[in-house]
């Protein structure tokens, strides 16, 4: 494993500690609402605190672009690695005791993915991804599922509970793509989702106006594991955009075919 995957990997377990500890507390614990429906514990800020004292403790100099601290770069500016951390990923579930959420560490080199992690700690899953290395849970080779197209296939996705004035253009994709597919899910961590499709459990994704921290593991964990991923334009903005279509090759194609139409 890359030393900056096995570093990610023990700020992940030690985050993942944090949180499953705290979880037969939720009725406790001190909860600000950030924006509308958009929540923070002080086990986020504490998850996020210990993933960042890890990595500065053998990088001290990298950047950290992390959910509840914003940007904190390293001493050196000419720094170009960046770590992009959500340290709790699924918030909502984890304060109803709803057991699905994770954590998510991506790393760029000048801009570019290079690493990607995203961890369940409570099944003990972590999925790794190193830029042309391949995809892996825990230490199996991971690939994204055989579907071809969306009829039979199983789609993830997520609804816009944060920017509800979002609510109608999303009621349209999903409308648009019901009638195709098997079934579709709403699980409620974006990062676990992007892993899901990578690890072959879900055949496609789609979200609207994610961040950063939500995506840039689970990229390239798809990526990897022979995927596409784009935002609703085909194109490769989702971290501006905050759009996303994932999946197999031709399920991202039928994803992509239905809702960019409707968006323009
Ligand atoms: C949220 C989750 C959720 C997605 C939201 C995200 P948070 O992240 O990933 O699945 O639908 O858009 O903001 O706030 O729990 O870290
Ligand atoms: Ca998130
Ligand atoms: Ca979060």
């Amino acid at each position: 494993m890359h030393p900056l995957l096995n570093i990610a990997t023990q700020a992940a377990r030690n985050a993942g500690n944090i949180i499953v500890r705290s979880l037969d507390r939720v009725n406790h614990l001190e909860i600000t609402e950030k924006g509308r429906n958009d929540f923070v514990s002080d086990v986020d800020r504490f998850a996020e605190q210990e993933i960042i004292r890890t990595i500065h403790k053998a990088y001290p100099h990298h950047n950290i672009l992390a959910e509840e601290g914003g940007e904190q770069t390293g001493h050196n500016n000419k720094e170009e690695v960046t770590w992009i951390i959500d340290p709790l990923d699924g918030t909502t579930n984890f304060l109803h005791g709803f057991p699905q959420f994770s954590i998510s560490i991506g790393i760029t080199y000048q801009g570019q993915l290079q690493h990607g992690l995203v961890y369940d700690p409570l099944r003990q899953e972590i999925f790794t991804a190193s830029k042309g290395s391949g995809a892996f849970l825990n230490d199996r080779r991971v690939r994204v599922s055989k579907q071809q197209g969306l009829e039979g296939a199983l789609l993830g996705t997520g609804f816009p509970f944060k920017k509800q004035h979002y609510l109608d253009t999303y009621l349209t994709t999903f409308k648009a793509l019901f009638p195709h597919v098997s079934d579709i899910r709403r699980p409620g961590s974006a990062a676990l989702d992007l892993a899901y499709v990578a690890s072959g459990r879900l055949d496609g994704f789609w979200e609207m106006d994610l961040a950063p921290w939500d995506i840039a593991a689970g990229i390239l964990l798809i990526r990897e594991a022979g995927g596409f991923v784009t935002d609703f334009a085909g194109d490769h903005n989702y971290f501006t955009t905050g759009n996303v279509i994932a999946g197999t090759p031709s399920v991202h194609k039928e994803i992509y075919q239905i809702i960019y139409p409707l968006l323009e």
